[in-house]
């Protein structure tokens, strides 16, 4: 649907010290029809340089755009506006006119595109009945909440029913609540409407929670791409690692664990397995105890990603049950040594923090 093909972006800098900085360098991605993509990075990685050649309003110092198999890098002119009525977009400062209703807003698209007022008196309500703004037609921006506003926003980008909406930090000037209230209603434009979205982020958080595939930029390059789920589970490159360890941060002091007598180990399990009862299974089969210090488990579409930090240690002596009391009075060291070795062999990652 749309295809980035090595697509660089370079701005000369003027002064003194004139040169270029290359804000996108060799970019090359493949957006399917009806995905919610998303692109993720820490600020300055070149993201909204980057979404803004799929419009064309950055042209790309090299490479080509593939719109629908059409290469639309050279449009210009009347060619490049229809063009870019295919392609809403919204920003993180909502970029409203102020002066105007809410109802003027969402029909700024079609009126752009030429649409009779019939058609507007009859479109626009629908498009905001959608976004949730039903009552708010006559309001003018200055009073509604950040949360409104995106939504006057987004009724304004998809009112003209475009193949693909463009998302710049849609959620960052907003709480978590009203965040995760538009990036439901980001989803449910996606799949009532089939139109792929492009969402750039510098938040991990806001990537997971609707994102199906994912690329992760860093200086102007993409360092990894795949299935949000992958990029989550197991992250490749070493800069994908750090943007999800402070996602899935589970750090205890480490005054607390050191004092803790047993075997602390974290534990990741990916997909089924976090559903599965490995832990109380070792803890049967070997005669132990296994308390959950610390836990947290993470919803990707419907995949779940679960971190544990779990300690084990021995049975108290009087509650071994008398008929296995031989069998448990093997060597304890030997009996957690083992147990480790099976959550192991049945999680998907294991890390000793400290061992008995
Ligand atoms: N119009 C511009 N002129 C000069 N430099 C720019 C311009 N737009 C962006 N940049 C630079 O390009 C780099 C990438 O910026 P940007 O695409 O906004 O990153 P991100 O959206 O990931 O924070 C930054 O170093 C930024 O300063
Ligand atoms: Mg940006």
């Amino acid at each position: 649907m749309i295809k980035l093909e090595n697509i660089s972006v370079e701005f000369a800098l003027r002064g003194p010290q004139a040169h270029a900085i290359r804000a996108v360098n060799q970019v090359s991605l493949h957006i399917r029809r009806g995905e919610v993509y998303g692109i993720v990075g820490t600020s300055g990685a070149g993201k909204s340089t980057l979404l803004r050649t799929i419009n064309l309003l950055e042209r790309p110092s090299a490479g080509r755009v593939w719109l629908d198999g059409e290469d639309i890098t050279g449009l210009s002119g009347n060619s490049l506006r229809l063009k870019r009525h295919k392609i809403g977009m919204i920003f993180q400062h909502f970029n409203l006119m102020y002066n105007r209703t809410v109802f003027d807003n969402a029909a700024f698209a079609l009126r752009v595109a030429g649409k009779s007022d019939k058609d507007i008196r009859q479109q626009v309500p629908e498009i905001l009945k959608l976004v949730g703004l039903e009552d708010k037609a006559q309001a003018y921006p200055s009073q509604l909440s950040g949360g409104q506003k995106q939504r006057v926003g987004i009724a304004r980008a998809v009112a003209n029913r475009p193949a693909v909406l463009l998302c710049d930090e849609p959620t960052s000037a907003l709480d978590l609540e009203t965040s995760a209230a538009i990036l439901e209603l980001l989803k449910e434009i996606n799949k009532r409407l089939a139109i792929t979205i492009v969402l750039i982020s510098h938040e991990m958080n806001v990537i997971k929670k609707i994102c199906d595939r994912v690329a992760v930029m860093d200086a102007g390059k993409v360092v990894e791409e795949g299935s949000a789920f992958d990029i989550f589970a197991t992250p490749q490159a070493d800069f994908t690692r750090q943007l999800v360890a402070h996602t899935l941060n589970l750090d205890i002091p480490k005054h607390l664990i050191e004092n803790i007598p047993g075997t602390v180990l974290k534990v990741l399990f990916l997909g089924e397995k976090a559903e599965d009862s490995v832990l109380s299974v070792a803890a049967v089969r070997f005669g132990i105890t296994i308390d959950i210090l610390h836990g947290k488990i993470e919803y990707i579409g419907s995949h779940a990603i679960g971190l544990l930090v779990v300690r084990l240690a021995d049975l108290p002596p009087d509650t071994v049950p008398q008929a296995m009391a031989t069998n448990y009075a093997r060597d304890t060291t030997k009996r957690l040594n083992d147990a480790a070795q099976f959550i192991r062999d049945n999680a998907n990652q294991v890390e000793v923090i400290h061992a008995h």
